[in-house]
């Protein structure tokens, strides 16, 4: 088994018997994340809905199909070059907003894929990704399609798909951010430029 698998599924044993705040009692499973570990993109979510609650993997309903669509026009996808995970592991009730304090629960997770994996790029999906991961003051509507390097890597955000699955007026706006993120992997040499397709 190579490190990196060995370390992932170290963390992932850990997070599957977490109980550290109130959402891992209401848990079918733990959504712990998926993807390739020598990705150079990793995709942050929100936290788990009712599917990816009930089957364990991040972005199996309606707007993980959508996102898997979104991936795939710019040539990536979860079995090929990209890894997917979530701010919080654990199903919020009702599909809420994670509290803050939850999110930061479970952000140690988190940064442990992040450290594991190494993306270059790392990819805020919607506004609970990005209050954790930019700032608490950071707004999506202002942050999307922005890009800033930090402790080396690149981060940037888009609409959350589910987001898109309500508004679709804003399909235009996630359009662009996804050639953006295709022009900054063909930029830091890891895609060709004629690889991408819609
Ligand atoms: N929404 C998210 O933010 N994450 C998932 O895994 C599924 C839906």
């Amino acid at each position: 088994m190579n490190d990196k698998l060995t370390r992932w599924n170290r963390v992932k044993e850990v997070c599957l018997s977490c109980s550290a705040c109130p959402l891992a009692s209401r848990r079918t499973n733990v959504v712990f994340g998926e993807g390739v570990l020598e990705a150079p993109v990793m995709f942050v979510g929100e936290g788990p809905g009712e599917q990816e609650d009930l089957q364990g993997r991040p972005f199996v309903g309606p707007a993980g199909q959508l996102l898997d669509r979104m991936l795939a026009a710019i040539d990536l996808s979860r079995e090929k070059n990209a890894i997917i995970c979530n701010i919080v592991k654990c199903r919020p009730p009702g599909n809420r907003v994670p509290t803050p304090e939850e999110g930061e629960k479970c952000l140690p997770f988190l940064r442990a894929q992040v450290d594991i994996v190494r993306p270059r790029i790392i990819v805020c999906l919607g506004a609970t990704a990005v209050r954790h991961i930019i700032g608490p003051e950071a707004r999506i509507t202002r942050t999307r399609g922005q890009w800033a390097e930090r402790k080396g890597f690149w981060i940037t955000s888009t609409y959350h798909p589910a987001a898109l699955l309500r508004d679709t007026s804003r399909k235009a706006e996630a359009w662009s951010d996804m050639q953006s993120i295709r022009a900054k992997l063909v930029e830091l040499g890891l895609a060709t430029p004629a690889s991408s397709s819609r």
